[in-house]
C-alpha cells in the first residue's frame, strides 16, 4: 500500500477528530472503535482512520471493500449525552447529510450543475447519478432509553477507479475526473459532522429536513422489495424511527423499516 508521506491532521473542529487514531491496516475501523469503547479507552469525537481495511463491515451483514491508500474508511466515536434510543435515527441523518455535503461540493465544483444528481438513498447511502459513492454503518450502545455511545462508520470511494460495475459503485475520482485529496476530504467530513451534531444538540430547526429533500426517488415511483416481494411505491419521507414512508399504488402511505423494505437496484 502506498504510505501517506505525513500523518493526517484534522483542524477547525472542536470535538470531531480532536483525537485521530491513524492506522495503516485494520480489519474494520468500526470493530476497532467498538473494542476501544469496551475498554473505555476512547473519548467523544475520536476518529479512527485506516488506510486499509481487510474486513470492512457493510449493511445487512455484507462486506465493504475499498482500495488500500485510495479511499476513505473511518469511524467516529460519539458519546452523545442526551440522545433517546427512540431518536437514534438522527445519527443516520446527520452522518448521511455530512457525507452528502462533501460529495455534492466536489461534484458541483468539478462539473457545474451536477450536484442535483447527488442523493441520499435511505437509510444512509450516498449516490451520484444512481451509483453508490459512500456508505454509512452505525452501531449504537443503548442503556435504558438512552444511547450511551455510537460509532459512525463511513466509507467513501475517493480515488478508486476499479470498482465492481455490477455493484453500481462510483468514486469521486470517476465523477470529477481528477485525483482527490483524502486529507482535505476527511477534514471536511469532520467539519460537516460537527456542524450537524451541533445543529442537532442545539435543537436548531430545519436541518433534518434537508435529509428528506435529498432523498433518492422521493415522490417518484420506485422498485422496492417488501418482505422479499417486488413492491412499487413512492418514497415520501422518513419517520422518527427511521422508517421509510411510502405511498403504494392504492394511494396508502405506510412506514416500513429496513428489516422489511429495500430498494432494488
Ligand atoms: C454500507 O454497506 O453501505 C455501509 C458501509 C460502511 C463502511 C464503513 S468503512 C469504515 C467503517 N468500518 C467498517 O467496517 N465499516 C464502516
Amino acid at each position: 500500500m502506498p504510505k501517506p508521506d505525513a500523518p493526517f491532521l484534522i483542524s477547525g473542529t472542536r470535538e470531531v477528530g480532536r483525537e485521530l487514531v491513524e492506522l495503516d491496516t485494520v480489519g474494520s475501523t468500526n470493530k476497532h472503535a467498538a473494542d476501544l469503547l469496551s475498554l473505555s479507552k476512547v473519548q467523544h469525537g475520536t476518529v479512527i482512520l485506516a488506510h486499509e481495511q481487510t474486513e470492512g463491515h457493510g449493511q445487512r451483514g455484507r462486506t465493504w471493500s475499498s482500495a488500500a491508500g485510495k479511499d476513505l474508511t473511518f469511524s467516529v466515536v460519539l458519546k452523545p449525552g442526551e440522545l433517546k434510543a427512540s431518536g437514534q435515527f438522527m445519527l443516520a441523518k446527520l452522518a448521511a447529510l455530512a457525507v452528502y455535503d462533501v460529495v455534492a461540493a466536489q461534484v458541483k465544483w468539478s462539473v457545474g450543475d451536477r450536484a442535483d444528481e447527488v442523493r441520499i438513498k435511505w437509510p444512509n447511502d450516498v449516490l451520484v447519478a444512481r451509483r453508490k459513492i459512500a456508505g454509512v454503518l452505525i452501531r449504537t450502545e443503548v442503556q435504558g432509553d438512552r444511547v450511551t455511545s455510537a460509532v459512525l462508520g463511513i466509507g467513501l470511494n475517493v480515488n478508486s477507479t476499479e470498482l465492481e460495475a455490477e455493484l453500481g459503485a462510483t468514486s469521486l475520482r470517476l465523477e470529477t475526473g481528477r485525483e482527490q485529496d483524502r486529507r482535505s476530504l476527511l477534514n471536511e467530513l469532520c467539519l460537516r459532522l460537527e456542524h450537524y451534531l451541533e445543529a442537532f444538540h442545539s435543537d436548531e430547526q430545519g436541518w433534518a429536513e434537508a435529509y428528506t429533500d435529498r432523498l433518492f426517488a422521493r415522490g417518484r415511483w420506485a422498485d422496492l422489495e417488501l418482505d422479499g416481494e417486488p413492491f412499487r411505491a413512492r418514497p415520501v419521507d422518513v419517520d422518527e424511527q427511521g422508517r421509510l414512508l411510502v405511498e403504494d399504488e392504492a394511494g396508502e402511505v405506510r412506514a416500513y423499516g429496513h428489516d422489511r423494505l429495500r430498494f432494488i437496484r
